[in-house]
């Protein structure tokens, strides 16, 4: 289908609609759970600045580079390709992207119920006087456990369904207008009572005042990997949504805002985190269980902690819920083009079948845990195979097909749509794509396989 002429598709009808929608894909768990955390374990500021780097120089550019071949083929990621590059290998890198969204969708949605159940934790007092120790528990009692967890991932994937179920406009971009507000609005208040607490100065210290004495090489990895995580990048989630941005649409500017929108949330959740953790005097680096387990002691004792708690896990909920419905309208879109499935049917197999993988990753944390393949379990192998391969890897290609393949003309034609094109600003798009992002992308790989060690 995605070879013969366009098909009729449902397209996004504002520009805050497509802005909304891309920044609610991008900013997600990845800034509020994982950005804040990874910061800290590789020494704060120092760290912060690198990935900073690698948005400017690699992730915006293959920002870009998916906006513009969505648009330009208006097919979802597999279309897309089969579409550009008629009878060549391209369209590999869309099964590439559709994989890589089913597995991330799996893990993505038992985090999110995780959440979900902290809003209820929160609501009903639960962490009351807890220690650190107990808290600590009571965390891996619950994703242990074989049964509530899979429920709460399961309620999670139906509310995810049920926004795509309905449809791009009246369903996807609909909910991201209402809610992307809302998770600005939170996390501004829970900003204010960060930056208010006696001793947060010494937070905010460690998130901006850089030490590169600190930075190792891993930590230089993990920022490109976070890059591309974070911004929703090389699996063909924005080649999805450009491809239901109308021709008017100034793509690189959308890719600019998109990129501050989501640069902006991870710093903003940095500065709730952070100096609440420095004045209650917790490890920053306490790793994944940072928010679930070092956040709920240091909302124990602040003042309104009551109320905070409820408002940060809710804060986490929504953006998960942007974000996974960016993810399975990847997979939904390519059911219904290349399937030729009605939506609502792809929405109901499409989320079916992650959702039962979902449920074996949740397993994997306590039942399953036994069943590793390299020393991983489902959860964590699903987590490392997609984030640190697939993701890297779409973007190297989706990176080489725009500078390589496409080439400047084509780019610029499909740019001039939206925009008035600036040459040297192109010039400088192109020599990212063609050189930088696939030479880093690939320092990256070499370093994972141990061919060499960065730093
Ligand atoms: N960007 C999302 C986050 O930061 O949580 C996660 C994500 C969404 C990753 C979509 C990849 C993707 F294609």
């Amino acid at each position: 289908m995605s070879n013969g002429k366009l098909p009729v598709r449902d397209v996004f009808s504002s520009k805050f609609g497509v802005i909304a929608a891309a920044a609610g894909s991008a900013v997600g768990l990845g800034n509020i759970w994982k950005f804040p955390y990874i910061t800290g374990v590789y020494g704060g500021a120092a760290f912060l600045f690198v990935y900073l780097g690698f948005i400017a120089l690699i992730g915006l550019p293959i920002m870009l580079s998916e906006l513009t071949i969505g648009r330009k083929s208006k097919r979802n990621v597999f279309g897309a390709f089969k579409f550009l590059a008629p009878g060549s290998a391209w369209k590999l890198v869309g099964v590439l992207g559709v994989s890589a969204a089913a597995m991330i969708l799996a893990f993505y949605g038992v985090v999110a119920g995780w959440s979900i159940d902290y809003v209820a934790k929160a609501v009903s007092g639960g962490f009351g006087t807890k220690s650190p120790a107990e808290m600590e528990s009571m965390f891996f009692r619950f994703i242990e456990s074989p049964v509530s967890p899979i429920l709460y991932q399961l309620f999670f994937m139906v509310m995810t369904m049920g926004i795509v179920f309905v449809g791009v406009k009246d369903g996807i971009e609909k909910y991201a207008k209402f809610l992307m507000p809302l998770l600005v609005l939170i996390i501004i208040v829970l900003d204010i009572r960060a930056v208010t607490l006696k001793g947060a100065m010494e937070g905010l210290r460690f998130l901006f005042n850089p030490d590169f004495s600190k930075l190792t090489g891993d930590g230089i990895l993990s920022a490109l990997g976070h890059a591309f995580f974070s911004l929703s990048l090389g699996m063909g989630t924005l080649v999805t949504y450009g491809s239901y941005v109308d021709d008017k649409n100034n793509l690189p500017l959308t890719a600019l805002q998109v990129t501050l929108a989501d640069t902006a949330i991870a710093i903003l959740a940095g500065i709730a985190i952070f100096p609440a953790v420095f004045a209650f005097g917790i490890e920053p680096s306490s790793g994944p269980g940072l928010v679930f387990i070092t956040l709920p002691n240091v909302f124990q004792q602040m003042p309104g902690g009551y109320f905070f708690s409820i408002l940060f896990f809710l804060l986490l909920t929504v953006a998960a819920l942007t974000s996974s419905i960016s993810i399975l309208e990847v997979v939904v879109a390519y059911f219904q083009e290349e399937l030729n499935l009605k939506r609502h049917v792809s929405t109901i197999v499409a989320g079916v079948l992650i959702a039962i993988v979902g449920v074996f990753c949740s397993l994997s944390m306590g039942v399953l845990k036994e069943f590793t393949l390299f020393n991983l379990n489902l959860f964590d192998l699903l987590d490392w195979i997609s984030a640190n391969l697939l993701l890297p890897l779409g973007g190297l290609f989706i990176a080489l097909f725009v500078g390589w393949f496409l080439g400047r003309k084509r780019v610029e034609e499909e740019l001039a749509k939206g925009a008035g094109v600036i040459p040297w600003l192109l010039s400088v798009f192109i020599f990212l794509v063609k050189f930088i992002a696939p030479g880093a992308i690939a320092i990256v790989f070499l370093h994972g396989l141990g061919v060499f060690n960065f730093g």
